[in-house]
């Protein structure tokens, strides 16, 4: 079929995989470009492995460091004239790269939170690898079903104690406007939002894949944070979701302890803020996005999901003496370039000033939109889209 973009609010209803296997590709490049990462991951399990910050974790230790990967994400096939959804196309593309590079990559498809996918991929990592070294943790979803109590949990992006007020823009218009978002009406959505994002499962998971002896001498795992300015403080870091992020950022000394007796550390890297579908559904942030895109692309720091993750194995988590920086907290961050002095006085200076009319001159709004569009395999260089194209694309080691 011939497949074209068909967009509902911050969502995207149809995915190209043509453009999916581009958009791997260019990140498979990408990395191959840095050379190998020495003393790399070799065996590896990212959980949330088929868009955003994940899959750029896989593509970065499969490329960078030949290193065998299970991925594990919830996404739906082809079916029934429906096409597959993005993460599908992506996770198809990277294994066809991956096979055709001689790597081992395999995948599971469904409910990480669930205990039935977690003994599913500790069977698989017993069958193929036998153990992992590195555990990426790169899950970001409204909702989980609790796999103890059955409960389920919806998370809020909102603020907490008063009403935000503040620009906003609805990228695909350009329209620029103030926007009130009303904060928590109680205790509830904080919880619930924690039970979602924070690091509960991040935990049960690395219970589960020590108590079944498949991690490593050595493992490693990552779970990834944001912090990010003081105007996105209300709706991120001081919200509900930022409430979420210092319960996960909490977890990492809880699983230390749990892996002392193997030698292994976790960490939660803080990340630049980015173009992903989860970032897009975050009122405020698109606006801050497309000020900060422009800036760092002019300072020429601009980095994507690929550049992060790359620098964040090879400079961070594997350098050549072993040593990991972190920051006061414990933390190690790769939105230092984001977080830079000149970057984010740039950034207020034009806050104040954009408005629908400067958007398209002071932003790069219209970055925004491409990469929006990319994550969904459209408007890539290269791809013909008024080709006749396979929807049932396959992912090669999914039945
Ligand atoms: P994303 O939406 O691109 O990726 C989410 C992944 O989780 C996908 O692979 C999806 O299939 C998987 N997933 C969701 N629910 C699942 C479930 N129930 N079972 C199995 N897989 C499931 O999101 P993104 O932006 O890459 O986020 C990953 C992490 O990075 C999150 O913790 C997010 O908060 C964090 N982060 C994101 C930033 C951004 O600007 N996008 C900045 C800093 C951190
Ligand atoms: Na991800």
């Amino acid at each position: 079929m011939i497949i074209q973009p068909r967009t509902r609010g911050f969502i995207c209803l149809t995915a190209h995989p043509d453009g999916a296997l581009q958009a791997v590709k260019n990140q498979i490049e990408y990395v191959k470009s840095k050379g190998k990462i020495k003393n790399g991951p070799k065996k590896v399990l990212v959980i949330g492995a088929s868009t955003g910050f994940g899959l750029s974790s896989r593509i970065a230790a499969a490329f960078g460091s030949d290193a065998a990967t299970i991925g594990v994400f919830f996404e739906k096939p082809a079916s029934e004239g429906k096409m597959g959804t993005a993460g599908w196309y992506n996770s198809a593309a990277f294994e066809k790269e991956a096979h055709a590079a001689g790597l081992c990559a395999k995948s599971i498809n469904g409910d990480a939170f669930s205990d039935d996918i977690k003994k599913q991929t500790i069977d698989l990592i017993k069958k193929d690898l036998g153990q992992v070294d590195l555990v990426v943790y790169s899950l970001a979803s409204p909702r989980r079903t609790h796999p103890k109590t059955g409960v389920a949990y919806a998370s809020v992006l909102k603020p907490i104690g008063q009403p935000f007020t503040n620009k906003t823009v609805d990228f695909h218009t350009g329209v620029v406007s103030d926007i009130t978002i009303n904060p928590v009406e109680n205790d509830e959505d904080i919880a619930n939002t924690i039970a979602v994002m924070g690091g509960e499962d991040w935990k049960f998971w690395i219970e589960d894949l020590k108590a079944a002896g498949v991690l490593a001498e050595g493992v490693k795992t990552v779970a990834y944070s944001y912090i990010g300015p003081e105007l996105t403080f209300p709706i991120y870091r001081n919200g509900t979701i930022g409430q979420a992020k210092n319960d996960l950022e909490a977890t990492v000394p809880v699983l230390n302890e749990l892996l002392k007796d193997l030698h292994g550390v976790s960490y939660v890297s803080v990340n630049k803020a980015l173009v992903t579908q989860s970032s897009s559904a975050i009122p405020v942030v698109p606006l801050y996005i497309s000020l900060l895109y422009k800036v760092m692309k002019a300072k020429g720091t601009h980095e994507g999901t690929i550049e992060q993750m790359q620098r964040l194995f090879a400079d961070r988590l594997y350098t050549e003496n072993g040593d990991v920086a972190l920051d006061s907290e414990g933390r190690i961050r790769i939105d230092d370039w984001e977080m830079a002095e000149d970057v984010q006085a740039e950034v207020a200076k034009y806050w104040d000033k954009v408005t629908t009319e400067t958007l398209a001159e002071i932003s790069d709004i219209d970055g925004y939109r491409k990469e929006f569009f990319n994550l969904f395999g459209f408007e890539l260089e290269g791809v013909d889209y008024e080709k006749d194209t396979d929807e049932n694309v396959k992912v090669p080691s999914i039945e």
